[in-house]
Order: structure tokens, then sequence, then C-alpha cells
């Protein structure tokens, strides 16, 4: 499929989104999360595929939704269109594991999206920041409830209400984000995770993917019930069969995805 506002490829069993609106510092217009969205329902039906990398340009991975887009909207355009709903959710409600490489400027809508993701790896130049409240507006993907997950009420809400950017060092300090890499090795790096998970049984995947985001959606007792069924249900698949029996046998496993 030809795309306007992004580029797709494939390693192996990874699936790769790099978004591509290199003048407009990948501002996340409508047809850009359209084509996102399609992307995604892409990767995900394609059984080849058990990973996938959400990725921008050196200078940026998004700044924002789309300012001069979004700028005349009134009141009303957006509630009844449900201004981003619709395709700003389906990163979140993708269920193979989606890894966002953060090189650049992750910004508003940008620093919302890669938080939708699985986990987040940065280049040593990422920068991420809520500036909403500078234009006029405020978080509307989920920012003030994400990030104060991620890094605690205090950095949330001190990044919310003044816009301040976080370096890459200190959003590794504070739990943004899982490492930080070389910018020049970011997208190699997050392949390779990638490929590490692709390589390993995709239910078993989808299912411990599913069980720690439980953890911020309910209570420890609800959430460990959840962890234990799941757990459970594991030792219903060929693939736990296989992969303890590789191990006791000492050789590599060789899962099915079943
Ligand atoms: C539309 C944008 C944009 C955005 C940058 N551009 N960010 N266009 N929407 N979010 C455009 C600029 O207008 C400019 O186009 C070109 O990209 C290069 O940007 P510059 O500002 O010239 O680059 P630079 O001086 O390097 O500054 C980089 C920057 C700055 C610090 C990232 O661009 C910036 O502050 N951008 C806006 C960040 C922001 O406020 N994001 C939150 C958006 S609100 P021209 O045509 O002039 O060359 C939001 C709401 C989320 O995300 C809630 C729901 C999703």
């Amino acid at each position: 499929m030809a795309y306007e506002t992004i580029l797709v490829e494939t390693h192996g069993k990874v699936g790769v989104i790099i978004l591509n609106r290199p003048k407009a510092l990948n501002a996340l217009s409508k047809t850009l999360m359209r084509e996102l969205a399609q992307a995604l329902d892409a990767f995900e039906a394609n059984e080849e595929i058990g990973a996938i990398v959400l990725t921008g340009s050196e200078k940026a991975f998004a700044a924002g939704a789309d300012i001069k887009e979004m700028a005349t909207k009134s009141y009303m355009d957006v509630y009844r269109e449900d201004f981003i709903t619709v395709d700003w959710e389906r990163v979140s409600t993708c269920r193979k594991p989606v890894i966002a490489a953060v090189s650049g400027y992750a910004l508003g809508g940008g620093c919302e999206l890669a938080m939708m993701c699985d986990f987040i790896l940065a280049g040593e130049n990422a920068k991420f920041g809520q500036p909403e409240i500078t234009i006029g507006t405020m978080p509307g993907a989920g920012g003030t409830q994400r990030l104060t997950r991620f890094v605690g009420k205090s950095k949330a809400m001190e990044m919310c209400l003044t816009g301040r950017m976080m370096d890459a060092a200190e959003a590794e300090r504070a739990g943004l984000v899982s490492r930080v890499v070389p910018v020049d090795d970011l997208k190699d790096e997050a392949i390779k995770t990638a490929t590490k998970i692709a390589d390993l049984s995709l239910p078993l995947v989808m299912m411990t993917k599913e069980s720690v985001n439980r953890a911020y959606e309910t209570t420890l007792t609800e959430g460990v019930r959840f962890e234990r069924r799941l757990f459970h249900a594991t030792f219903a698949t060929a693939d736990q069969k296989e992969g303890m029996a590789a191990f006791v046998e000492k050789r590599q496993p060789d899962f099915k995805n079943r």
C-alpha cells in the first residue's frame, strides 16, 4: 500500500513504521494518523510479523498534533468528529508489541503517541514534552494520565503546566524510557530488540503484554489474579511445552505460535 505521510518497512519478523512529514517535523495530521492506523492494521493481520517499531526522523519523532490543521477548529468540530479518538487509540489497542524509537522531539501528541507504545527506546538527542499549555490548550491524547503514571505527579505536573522538555537522560532516570542509545544506533537497536521479541512465541508475548498493561488498569490483588489466570493458561499452549522441553534438552526452542 502506498502511503503519503509514513514509510513502512519489513525487517524479518519486524514491521517498521517511519513517520515521514519531514517539513512539518512529523506533525501528526489526520492523514498521518489514518495511515498509521492502516499500517498497524496490516502488520497486526500479517502472521509473519511478531513485533512493530514506530519511529520518526533524527530531528523529530513527532512535534505534536498538527497545529495548522487544528488551529481554527470549533468546539462543535472537535466534539462532533470526536477529534483524535478513533485513529489515535489504534496504537494502544494493538495486541502485538509496539516499540517507540524516539530521536529528537517527542512533543505534545508526539510524546503521547510514544507513551501509547509498549516501551520507548530513546536516542541521546531525544526531548520529551507536553507544551500544549503554551499554545492555549492541554494534552488530549492521554498525556496528563500516562505521563503521570510513568514519571509521577511532580514531574508530570511541572511538564504539563510549564511545557518544559525532558532530555533523554532525565527521561531514563524518571522511567519514561527503557534505555538511551546513540542516535546512529537507535533504529538498528530498536529492530534488534523487536527481533528478539518476534523470535519468541507470539501468543505468549501477547499474554505478557496484556498482563503488564493490566497493572495500569486495576488493583494489585486483581492484577495478580489476572496474571495468575493467564500464567495458568500458558500451560495450555504448545509453545510452553516446547520452551520448557528445549531448556531441559539443552537446545534452542522452536516456537510455533500455538
Ligand atoms: C504543525 C509544525 C508543528 C506542529 C513544527 N511544525 N511543529 N506544524 N504542527 N505541531 C512545523 C513548523 O511550523 C515549521 O513549518 C516546521 O515544522 C519546522 O518547525 P520550526 O519551528 O521552524 O523548527 P525549530 O525552530 O527547530 O523548532 C522545533 C520545535 C517547534 C521546538 C519542535 O517546531 C515547536 O515548538 N513545535 C510545536 C510543538 C508543540 O507545541 N507541540 C504540541 C502541539 S499540540 P514552516 O512551514 O514554518 O517551515 C498537541 C495536542 C495534542 O500535540 C493533543 C491531542 C493529540
